[in-house]
């Protein structure tokens, strides 16, 4: 692991949040994430008044004097906007402190920075494949040392970093697409045993679902652009820390390398973080009329849903999440014919790569969200040609119902036919 920076690291530290001062002065009770994600920056303003927090863009702050510094002086160090996410993302998760950054993949490239060249870093086999893709790629310029581990079996995954001692061990739950299901607690004793730092990216579930440093890890890493945001309409990260330490490296390494968000897009994170709560019920209470549908249908051969019984990580899962979430994936029987036709049958599911949106998503994760694994890679993972992912909105239940039923028995048609076409084949030949 490297060391703390010798440079000073107050000199860009995070200045003093503007934060919800008022709030915290009326009341010094700790509240329900709920009113967090609701009230930050709320009436914090001092000029006007303003209910809602204003929006700085300013790149730059005056200073009042020779060597006399505000608390902020240039926006690729700090910016109140920034800070408040940051501030209202830290307190949803129970960190020290949270760094802003200008979208998952900077939030994950961060943490890297913590690692000195011959640093082994445990990751997971079936990671986001853009994890995956630059995991693999800072190990080929020798930055780190890699080992991919399959952390869903949790013994294996404990006897693995005991025997490989890594210095970073990499979580991802539940794991995208399969929604495999990490255990962080037993995971992170594990860590802790072999002096490991534990980061686990919470994107999937978002902090309303799961709370991984509570249970044990030292960092959370978020893309911002999912569910924490909601609107698909800003691409950003997020880096948590439990420490104040970790917190100050994260930080003067973030300004460094210059990776932190823009205030624009924080603001408008903010605004999504305020529904965060009723939101994620609303994406969960969608997906689970969904996987009774698909749980159902003879054109699905399986469904990934750490909601159902069935699923390997169920237990797991009941014990370290408040709820299952709003992404199903599942395989449909048959192969590409079948898939394509599901695919072109929808009609309220936009064909596209991300999730967490107000609005449903599917993809195919082999052709669109983790194409940079190579097809081994793929196969070792368990993501297969006719694996589907749906990213549940929050439109009315019944229409995604009846949308996704109309899609699946197109799907069902062809494969229906499938036989009989090849007979016809069969007999013209
Ligand atoms: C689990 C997970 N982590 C990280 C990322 C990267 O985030 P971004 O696309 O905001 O860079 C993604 C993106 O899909 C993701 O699904």
């Amino acid at each position: 692991m490297s060391q703390q920076p010798a440079e000073p690291t107050t000199a860009n530290a995070p200045a003093t949040p503007i934060s919800t001062l008022k709030d915290r002065q009326t009341s010094p009770k700790r509240r329900s994430a709920a009113t967090t994600a609701v009230r930050t920056g709320i009436e914090s303003d001092q000029e006007h008044g303003a209910v809602v927090p204003p929006l700085y863009l300013s790149s730059n702050f005056a200073f009042n004097g020779f060597d006399d510094k505000r608390p902020y002086d240039y926006t690729r160090s700090g910016n109140p906007t920034r800070d408040l996410l940051g501030e209202a993302i830290s307190e949803l998760e129970g960190g020290a402190g949270a760094v802003i950054t200008s979208s998952g993949m900077s939030a994950v490239y961060l943490v890297t920075h913590l690692l000195a060249a011959d640093d082994l870093v445990l990751a997971p086999h079936d990671c986001y494949g853009g994890c995956y893709r630059l995991l693999e790629n800072l190990a080929k310029q020798n930055k780190l040392r890699l080992k991919f581990c399959d952390f869903s079996d949790t013994d294996a995954a404990r006897e693995e970093i005991r025997r490989s001692r890594p210095q970073l061990v990499w979580l991802e739950t539940p794991s995208n697409p399969l929604l495999r299901v990490s255990d962080i607690s037993a995971l992170s004793e594990a860590a802790r045993e072999v002096n490991s730092l534990v980061v686990a990216d919470n994107t999937f579930l978002s902090p309303a679902l799961q709370q991984p440093l509570a249970l044990g890890a030292d960092i959370v890493v978020h893309s911002t652009t999912k569910y924490l945001n909601g609107h698909s309409d800003v691409v950003g990260g997020a880096v948590v820390a439990k420490t104040p330490e970790l917190h100050e490296q994260l930080t003067w390494w973030a300004n460094c390398i210059g990776v932190t968000g823009a205030p624009f897009d924080s603001f408008l994170t903010l605004r999504g973080i305020r529904t965060l709560k009723v939101r994620v019920a609303q994406h969960e209470s969608n997906a689970r009329r969904l996987v009774d549908l698909l749980s159902s249908h003879g054109a699905v051969s399986r469904v990934y849903y750490p909601g159902l019984t069935s699923h390997p990580g169920h237990a797991v899962a009941r014990r370290q999440q408040n709820g299952f979430g709003g992404m199903i994936s599942f395989e449909l029987r048959g192969g590409v014919g079948e898939v394509t036709e599901f695919l072109r049958s929808l009609e309220l599911f936009s064909l596209a790569e991300s999730l967490g949106g107000v609005e449903s998503l599917v993809a195919h994760p082999a052709t669109m969200t983790h194409a940079a694994m190579s097809e081994a890679a793929q196969r070792e993972a368990g993501i297969e040609p006719t694996l589907v992912r749906l990213s549940v909105g929050i439109e009315d239940a019944d229409d995604l119902v009846s949308d996704v039923q109309a899609a699946l028995d197109a799907a069902l048609e062809i494969s229906l036919d499938a036989p009989l076409q090849s007979e016809a084949r069969a007999v013209s030949g």
